[in-house]
């Protein structure tokens, strides 16, 4: 209850169904456009202190790389992610909203991004070819997700065999992110840090 009701002030996305029980929804797919609005100019506050670039810095971009912004709502990291991957990499921005789609599609075309392509996930299927990815980073969003397994397996069939998965626990307890991580069975936490874990996909 507690859950649902902070919820509904985060995000104003909970609906009550005909019996009067409060239905969640999935928080981000229903999000209003004053909801994405205000979490939009939060980031901006937040990259204004803390520059996306900082944290991209942490995880070994080289040009060239095929990177996947998974869950990458108002594109806060695109702009730096898609310099750092320069021509002759790709930035694929995926999301399950489509706000998050039309936000990164407008930075792309106000920045003249040429290696970012949108990508709108279907419940867990996000449009990328299989063994893509040098890189995925999913940051702020894994406490949102509602199937784990499911998610991971995606993200599972999206990575390079030798690719990286970047995530971080988000609004959950940390052991409770590890513990959905290794219980897919599909992934191996290589290195924890406090701002995100790194995973190896198991073959
Ligand atoms: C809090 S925002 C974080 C955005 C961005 N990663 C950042 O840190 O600035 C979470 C984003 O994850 C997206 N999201 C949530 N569940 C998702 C899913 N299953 N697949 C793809 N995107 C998802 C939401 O639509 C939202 O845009």
């Amino acid at each position: 209850m507690a859950n649902i009701i902070s919820a509904e002030a985060e995000y104003g996305i909970v609906e009550r169904n005909t019996k009067s029980q409060i239905v969640e929804k999935n928080r981000y797919e229903n999000m209003s456009n004053i909801g994405f609005g205000l979490m939009s100019l939060m980031f901006k506050v937040r990259s204004a202190l803390n520059p996306p670039k900082r944290l991209l810095d942490e995880m070994e971009i080289k040009e060239g790389m095929t990177i996947v912004d998974y869950g990458c709502g108002p594109g806060s990291y695109i702009k730096d992610a898609s310099e750092m991957a320069g021509d002759s990499g790709t930035v694929y921005a995926a999301d399950i909203n489509p706000l998050a789609v039309a936000a990164v599609d407008k930075i792309t075309q106000k920045s003249g991004l040429k290696n970012v392509k949108t990508v709108k996930v279907d419940g867990y299927h996000c449009p990328v070819d299989d063994n893509q990815a040098d890189l995925i980073y999913a940051l702020d969003m894994f406490h949102a997700v509602d199937d784990p397994k499911a998610f991971l397996t995606e993200l599972h069939r999206v990575v390079k065999p030798d690719g990286v998965l970047i995530i971080d626990s988000g609004h959950q307890p940390a052991e409770e992110a590890k513990e959905k991580i290794v219980s897919s069975g599909l992934w191996k936490i290589t290195e924890e840090r406090d701002i995100f874990m790194r995973c190896s996909p198991l073959q």
